[in-house]
């Protein structure tokens, strides 16, 4: 609920409410407001669980056709029901609260709760096959990134390197890096957030270094980073402190050409910018990258 108040829903007229992204309140105002809106309901406190769901695509396709079509649209575009096929809200979301709100339901309204009437399988398969549209309805296959290789850690190694003019003489503005990476710009791009996270969307090419990753794997992986003034830019989702910390350790090891994502990818994808999904097995630790 924070993400999506303080992101809005790119493509509706949900527009971002936190003032990084020009809206009216401080990222705590929407803090309390949102523990406001869930005291007014008896629920059990949310609990950001990122525990993907494994479904079969396949069956949830079906599902889907037979059974949410209806009022959430052919191509996920809305109808009585909300707009599923929005790769902003699909990226803001986890897993679990997709397939909540599909289980129960939402009272008072007509989404039923279809775990009276979809097997826990079927509920799985509709569940995966919403999580593979999170970066666009009309892809015919989700486009994957393999887990990047030493070898493809610098983007347009050929190229001139991004320039930015950084705020604060740290933050890169989200439409600045945009227009470096369509420019094709030498640059370095980490995903601090947590594995599972840059699984289910993340800017193309980045790679994936959860901020929980201690200073000796940094250090060893940083080994394989060009030592030139490459620009190396983190970003996370919260928006900016799991990036930051990697990037003091980054700093630290003595890189001084470095960059945090200010609006975070939350902000990105609520700009419409585009993401990709990564594909692992989920086992990947940080150590095992270089
Ligand atoms: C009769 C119409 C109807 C059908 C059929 C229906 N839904 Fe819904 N659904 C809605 C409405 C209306 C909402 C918004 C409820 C609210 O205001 O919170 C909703 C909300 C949702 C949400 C939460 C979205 C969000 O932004 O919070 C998900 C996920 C969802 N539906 C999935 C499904 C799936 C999957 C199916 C099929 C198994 C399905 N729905 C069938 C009407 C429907």
């Amino acid at each position: 609920m924070y993400l999506a108040t303080a992101y809005g829903r790119f493509g509706t007229p949900m527009a971002a409410y936190v003032d990084d992204m020009g809206g009216p309140m401080t990222k705590y105002e929407i803090s309390y407001l949102v523990q406001w809106l869930q005291s007014q309901v008896e629920t059990e406190p949310y609990t950001h669980d990122y525990g993907l769901i494994s479904g079969d695509i396949e069956l949830g396709k079906v599902v889907y056709a037979e059974h949410c079509a209806s009022c959430h649209g052919r191509a996920g575009e809305g109808g009585t029901g909300t707009a599923l096929g929005n790769p902003a809200m699909l990226s803001l979301t986890t897993d679990k609260f997709i397939r909540h709100a599909i289980e129960y339901g939402r009272d008072s309204t007509e989404m039923v709760a279809f775990g009276e009437i979809l097997s826990a399988k079927e509920i799985d398969g509709v569940t995966a096959f919403l999580r593979s549209r999170s970066t666009g309805w009309t892809l015919e296959k989700p486009v994957l990134r393999p887990l990047p290789e030493a070898g493809d850690y610098v983007l347009n190694p050929n190229s001139p390197k991004a320039k930015f003019d950084l705020k604060d003489n740290l933050y890169v503005m989200a439409a600045d890096l945009l227009k470096a990476l369509q420019d094709m710009k030498r640059i370095v791009v980490l995903d601090t957030r947590s594995l599972s996270r840059w699984q289910i969307y993340n800017i193309e090419g980045s790679i994936p270094i959860p901020y929980y990753a201690d200073f000796g794997d940094i250090g060893d992986f940083l080994k394989d980073m060009p030592d030139d003034g490459t620009m190396i830019v983190t970003y996370c989702e919260c928006p900016r402190s799991a990036a930051r910390r990697v990037n003091e350790m980054i700093r630290e090891h003595g890189f001084e050409n470095t960059a945090v994502l200010w609006e975070g990818i939350g902000g990105w994808v609520s700009l419409g910018y585009p993401v990709f999904r990564g594909e692992s097995d989920g086992k990947v630790e940080i150590a095992e990258l270089d």
